[in-house]
């Protein structure tokens, strides 16, 4: 059978994804991506070149890999391309032979971004905070039956016509909200020469994935976001707008779901957070000093909006729960090194909320707020992890946090990262996915 695997984040995004699938990318023939658009920011690092994807897939960065945009996913063509014309200044070429978009996935039109302020303008202290990309209003047309796909926009009076209609309604509501109307024939001006360069672009890539797997070619299918941004399992609504997790998988690619051999979580060793919402292990108070110093030596800033991003313990709690309906096979943990310098580390291994000990994440945001974490302290190593490669030369508290941390999480940890560099990388086990790693 072929080797097809997904790649998914296991908290709240940022988790290492971007190194993760760039160093497992050699081994697999095609890499893609199932859900959202540019509010990702996946870095690689190769050497002292760095790249920061947002909306192809990271395997990009290896010569010969096919990549595929699926589906489910949400394509800003003015961003696919500024992202491609950066590339190639890195020598990075973004063509028709390497690139395939799906033609059912739908498009981001300057509208969806200006109703992504309007909505945020709007909600006020309730803002989700997002990255104002205009993810959420693609995804509302989309569901809502009016989004204009990819191989729509290819017929120049279809496109029109739907922009008109489309951007009467989106007007009402931008000027409704003391927005600057836009106008028709300026976004049909904007958008009609981007998306006839991306013509040669655009295929069935369900159709190519599915003969690709028949055909025993491996694919690695590339996450974006993560378990608890996902519309459905997150904590809504400070959530994305799509489907993040591996259920996702096939849905945003249109492989079918047998196809599937394996589901790699990638958890950090601590927890971020970008945007609002609730975090229960957010260090703050007393513990914001510590924040601050896992944000710089962890260089927590937004790869997309240079937000920094807050810090938190790892939550060992909801991990499980992301493991859960995620069905990780196998866990790559990454950042090791940036706890390098703490003397204690604490790890949520249970919530209380309003004073009893709960078995399942809570649905309702309002909970999340209340929960009280439960923790224990390990200790810390205090030596320097960067770089190692095999599990003995690690300190021994720092290996008894990786044990720790795959004991309370349920899944066996397979590799762990200890630096942004491919080579920076050590790997445990090999077992859980059929023996990918060794390939
Ligand atoms: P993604 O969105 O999940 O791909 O993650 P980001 O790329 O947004 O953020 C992860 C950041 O951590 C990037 O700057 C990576 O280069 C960096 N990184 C990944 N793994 C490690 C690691 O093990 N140690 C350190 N120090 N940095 C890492
Ligand atoms: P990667 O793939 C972290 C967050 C936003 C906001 C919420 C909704 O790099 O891990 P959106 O613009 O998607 O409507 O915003 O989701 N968010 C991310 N947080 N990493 C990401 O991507 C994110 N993509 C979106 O900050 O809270
Ligand atoms: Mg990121």
């Amino acid at each position: 059978m072929s080797k097809v695997i997904v790649i998914v984040g296991a908290q709240w995004g940022d988790e290492g994804k971007g190194k993760i699938v760039d160093l497992l990318a050699e081994r697999f023939e095609i890499v893609a991506r199932y859900q959202g658009g540019h509010n990702a920011g996946h870095s690689v690092q190769v050497g002292d070149r760095s790249f920061v994807l947002h909306l192809l897939p990271s395997g990009i960065i290896h010569e010969g890999k096919s990549c595929v945009l699926g589906n489910g996913m949400v394509i800003d063509p003015k961003a696919f391309f500024e992202e491609a014309d950066r590339l190639a200044e890195q020598g990075i070429h973004v063509t028709p032979e390497r690139v395939k978009v799906s033609s059912r996935a739908h498009l981001i039109l300057p509208y969806h971004r200006a109703l992504d302020h309007t909505s945020e303008e709007r909600l006020g202290n309730e803002r989700v905070g997002t990255t104002l990309r205009g993810i959420g209003p693609a995804y509302e047309d989309k569901a809502g039956r009016r989004g204009i796909r990819v191989a729509d926009a290819l017929d120049s009076e279809v496109l029109r016509s739907r922009i008109e209609w489309n951007l009467a309604d989106a007007n009402r509501v931008i000027e409704a909200y003391g927005g600057q109307a836009l106008d028709a024939a300026q976004v049909f001006d904007e958008i009609a020469p981007l998306t006839e360069r991306l013509a040669p672009f655009i295929a069935d890539t369900s159709h190519f994935l599915n003969r690709a797997a028949r055909d025993n070619r491996s694919i690695l299918i590339e996450g974006a976001q993560a378990a608890l941004l996902d519309v459905d399992h997150g904590t809504y609504p400070f959530v994305t707008s799509s489907s993040t997790t591996a259920g996702g998988a096939s849905a945003g690619t249109g492989l079918a779901p047998q196809r599937i051999t394996g589901v790699l979580g990638i958890v950090r060793t601590y927890t971020t957070r970008v945007g609002e919402g609730p975090f229960p292990t957010e260090m703050l108070g007393g513990e914001a000093e510590l924040g601050q110093l896992i944000r710089e030596r962890g260089r927590e800033y937004g790869a997309s909006t240079g937000r920094p991003r807050r810090c938190g313990w790892f939550d060992a709690f909801a991990t499980r729960y992301a493991a859960e309906i995620n069905g990780f096979s196998s866990v790559a943990l990454t950042k090791l090194d940036v706890l390098d310098a703490l003397d204690e580390i604490k790890v949520c291994t249970g919530y209380r909320l309003d004073g009893k000990v709960i078995e399942t994440f809570p649905a309702v945001s309002a909970e999340l707020r209340r929960i009280e974490p439960l923790y224990e302290t390990l200790p810390g190593w205090k030596t320097s992890t960067v770089g190692t490669t095999n599990m003995s030369d690690l300190p021994a508290n720092a290996r008894s946090y990786v044990e720790f941390l795959s004991q309370v999480v349920g899944v066996e940890i397979g590799l762990v990262s200890t630096g942004p560099e491919r080579d920076q990388t050590l790997i445990c086990r090999d077992s859980a996915l059929g023996g990918w790693l060794a390939d």
